[in-house]
């Protein structure tokens, strides 16, 4: 197992408030799998994606990443998984908008240091791979929401991480540019990379291996 998950539960404490947003997720997930995310809103999907891509912790239970509990990994264990081992894409794209398209791939990069020219080659390539070769230079306000959106592919594929994280990748997007971003997964797939997807798209079902159903905290398949 590439991703296994035992028994998760993620308390937030606001307050007096608790919000139960995991309550018990057993998850395995091989390499090379394509798996689908769905379910309401509120479900507790963002949060799995947050522990999943190393961003969070969860209250109770175990996480292996590559058979490894990530409770026990050191700042700098983690740091490395999060810079090189998952790329992650978020529904609003997350992109700098003063920096242009290719200096915003290059930020993973950087963070890891190395050769400027050698960075910028990365960068370039990785651009033209999910097709915007003639948008290098665009700032995000000057692209669209599909482009804007590859770019923020391109930057999760730049340090060539064995795992795809997306969260409602498409969320933001009329379905035919969507499909073209689910088509763009599908080939990241067909390369050998772990995908793991979070999206109402019911199309997503011809791509993925398997779709996992979340309500309230609880896998319901
Ligand atoms: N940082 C947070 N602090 C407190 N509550 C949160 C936080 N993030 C999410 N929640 C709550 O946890 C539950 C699950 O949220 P989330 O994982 O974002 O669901 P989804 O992505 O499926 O919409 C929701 O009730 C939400 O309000
Ligand atoms: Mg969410």
């Amino acid at each position: 197992m590439l991703i296994d998950v035992k028994d998760i539960t993620k308390i937030y404490k606001m307050g007096e408030v608790e919000v139960h947003a995991l309550r018990g997720i057993n998850l395995g997930i091989k390499e090379g799998e394509y798996i689908a995310i769905t379910g309401p809103s509120g479900s507790g999907k963002s949060t799995l994606m947050h522990i999943l891509g190393c961003l969070d912790t969860p209250t109770s239970g175990t996480y292996l990443f590559r058979a490894k509990k990530v409770h026990d990994l050191s700042e700098d264990e983690l740091a490395n998984i999060r810079n090189r081992e998952v790329g992650f894409v978020f529904q609003t794209f997350n992109l700098l908008p003063r920096l242009k398209a290719y200096e915003n791939v290059e930020l993973p990069l950087l963070y890891a240091g190395g050769r400027a020219a050698k960075i910028r080659d990365r960068a370039l390539k990785v651009l033209h791979r999910v097709g915007l070769g003639d948008r290098v230079n665009h700032r995000p306000t000057e692209l669209s929401g599909g482009e804007r959106q590859r770019v923020a592919v391109a930057r999760a594929l730049v340090n060539n991480p064995r795992v795809i994280l997306a969260d409602e990748p498409t969320g933001n997007l009329d379905t035919k540019t969507g499909g073209e971003i689910m088509e763009l997964f599908g080939s990241l797939h067909r390369e050998g990379r772990t995908l793991i997807v979070v999206t109402h798209d019911p199309e997503v079902s011809d791509y993925a291996d398997h779709i996992v159903r979340i309500r309230d905290g609880i896998l319901t398949n």
